[in-house]
């Protein structure tokens, strides 16, 4: 089968209350509003406080998607939380996720960087699919993980959550899902140290291989050519054309790659959900966090057929295509 017979039953977000715009960068880094703004439709993100971390805000996300699907912890069976930045190398976050609910099941985490969300969409309607109900977290805070003082990374990232709650539904539909990746320069977009390869020590924190670096010319080029061909993919496997597309919700990394990649498929760009000038990129959230974004914007009602399209570092790239059929 095609698409999965699999809804999201419910949606929910949680965003730090510190808001920092490109102006309070600008104020220790030689950057501007204006350079920010044109270079990537980013105004302003989110950044957790100190207390916070990558579990709290995908707990904060999560309770939010049950409400809003009407159910409760102890209806969840699996519990999966798509991060690049746990909370702790080991254990995976996502237990502690569900220890904050109460719950005591399956619970793993899932990192394929910023396209960990359509990743984690695909693996969590299969098993949604085979009976499950499934609440699928993308939780990142990656200002952790910048350095600062480096301008070219530090106005790019945001802090944030959102989960969905799948389940199951006879009509819905979920996919075809196309997921990909391409490991042969893992340096384009990584974090070098605090791994196997090469650990953590107090010395090396202090280095920028414990920061996140990025080659941001090479990421966008390799952005926009395989979002737009993953998209091309599902959209061929489903015999459907753009045309059939009512709303794509892109990866919020950039605004030029969403308004390159909506041009390349011929989608109109109004068609298309921004939500990184409030979010900066937030990675694995920044989908469910578009998807919260598009609801309360009315854009998302039921039999709305959406578009997911992702990349992010590894390489790693996946897109989906979905019927909304939750509140
Ligand atoms: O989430 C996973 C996927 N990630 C992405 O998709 C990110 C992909 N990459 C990008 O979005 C863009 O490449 C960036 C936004 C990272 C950079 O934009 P760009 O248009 O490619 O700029 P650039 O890196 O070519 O830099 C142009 C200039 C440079 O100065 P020179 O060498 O021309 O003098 C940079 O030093 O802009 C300078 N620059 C800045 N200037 C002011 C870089 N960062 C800044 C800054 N403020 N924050």
């Amino acid at each position: 089968m095609i698409a999965r017979a699999v809804a999201v039953l419910g949606l929910g977000a949680y965003l730090p209350d510190r808001v920092v715009t490109n102006d309070d960068l600008a104020q220790h880094l030689d950057t501007s509003d204006e350079w920010i703004r044109t270079r990537t439709g980013i105004r302003e993100r989110h950044h957790a406080d100190a207390s916070q971390a990558t579990s709290d805000l995908a707990l904060a996300a999560a309770r939010a998607a049950l409400d809003d699907a009407g159910l409760g912890p102890a209806d969840v069976d699996v519990l999966i939380v798509a991060t690049t930045t746990p909370d702790h190398p080991v254990p995976a976050t996502a237990p502690t996720v569900a220890a904050g609910l109460g719950l005591e099941v399956a619970a793993f985490d899932l990192n394929a960087a910023c396209s960990g969300f359509v990743y984690g969409l695909d693996v969590a309607s299969r098993l949604a699919e085979a009976g499950a109900t499934v609440l699928l977290v993308g939780a990142e805070t990656l200002t952790r993980y910048v350095d600062p003082d480096d301008r070219s990374i530090a106005v790019l990232f945001g802090d944030g959550a959102g989960a969905v709650v799948l389940r199951a539904q006879e009509g819905a539909e979920m996919g075809p899902f196309d997921l990909g990746s391409d490991g042969t320069d893992i340096s384009m977009l990584w974090m070098r140290a605090g791994g196997s390869r090469e650990p953590f020590d107090p010395v090396a924190h202090a280095d920028p291989s414990s920061r996140i670096g990025m080659r941001g010319g090479d990421v966008y080029r390799h952005a926009v050519a395989r979002m737009t061909a993953s998209s091309r993919a599902v959209l061929d496997a489903a015999g459907r054309d753009v045309a059939d597309v009512d709303l794509m919700v892109g990866h919020q990394a950039n605004l030029r790659i969403l308004a390159a990649v909506a041009e390349r498929l011929g989608l109109p760009e109004e068609r298309c959900q921004v939500s990184v000038d409030r979010h900066g990129n937030t990675s694995a959230a920044s989908i469910p966090l578009a998807l919260v974004d598009a609801r309360a914007q009315g854009r998302l009602e039921p039999g709305t057929r959406l578009l997911l399209t992702a990349f992010g570092g590894g390489l790693t790239w996946g897109s989906c295509l979905l019927t909304w059929g939750g509140r």
